[in-house]
């Protein structure tokens, strides 16, 4: 996710939705986008639960040039107006129930000026993979590296399990939960929050969306007169 293919079209995208406002980024971590879209001339705040992400965060840049509210991105207030909030790297799917991923879409519009943006990056659920009575997928087998799924689909949850490991026995496991959203229901949910929809893209550079896209960057925006 730090290469120059994947970040630039990224940070040049998001710098043209911003256009001569500032940008807030939900849960900005350590800066991967944030950094580089503030040498762009572009205004950048974050908003982050985790202090040590914040911290890798400061030894980029200091908080007179990229100031971080640590909170909630569903209810987290950062001081200002700004033309585009986004939240990329499907991070969203973090908050692990609907109604926290609505309070979220409600959040982005509390901070947008009218005609601001919210851009969301979020994977396509892959539940065609998923065959009947089977709750686990793994989505990626390379040496040295195994990405499993385990589904609860009545929750909407995945649990994504990172093996890595090397020629000894010994193996390194980590996990993270989300909760999966359908392309048409985050749509549904930026309307619940007074968003119009603007565009959707395959990815950054602006490929087309089409049933076999596994990745999405969708803009909503708030209608200029509200
Ligand atoms: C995959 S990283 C993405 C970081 C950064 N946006 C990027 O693209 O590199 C996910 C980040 O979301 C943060 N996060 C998770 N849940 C959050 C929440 N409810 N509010 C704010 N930040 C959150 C994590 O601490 C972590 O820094």
């Amino acid at each position: 996710m730090f290469a120059p293919e994947v970040l630039g079209p990224a940070v040049d995208r998001l710098a043209e939705l911003a256009g001569q406002g500032a940008a807030l980024e939900f849960a900005i971590g350590t800066g991967r986008v944030a950094v580089p879209l503030a040498g762009r001339g572009v205004p950048v705040t974050g908003i982050e639960l985790s202090l040590p992400m914040v911290e890798q965060l400061r030894t980029k840049v200091d908080a007179a040039t990229i100031p971080v509210v640590i909170g909630d991105m569903a209810t987290a207030v950062a001081p200002g107006t700004y033309t585009l909030v986004y939240l990329v790297y499907n991070t969203i799917s973090n908050l692990l129930t609907q109604a926290e991923q609505v309070e979220c879409f409600r959040n982005a519009a509390r901070h947008l000026e009218p005609g601001g943006r919210f851009v969301v990056e979020l994977w396509v659920p892959e539940l065609r993979k998923l065959p009947p009575g089977q709750k686990a997928t793994v989505w990626q087998s390379d040496p040295g590296y195994i990405g499993l799924d385990t589904y609860d689909v009545l929750r909407q949850h995945v649990v994504s399990h990172h093996f890595r490991f090397d020629e000894t026995e010994q193996a390194q496991l980590f996990r993270s939960p989300h909760r999966y959203i359908w392309p048409a229901e985050l749509d549904l949910m930026a309307q619940l929050a007074g968003f119009e929809p603007e565009s959707r893209h395959a990815d950054w550079a602006g490929a087309a969306f089409t049933a076999e896209s596994r990745s999405h960057v969708s803009v909503y925006r708030i209608p200029p007169t509200r």
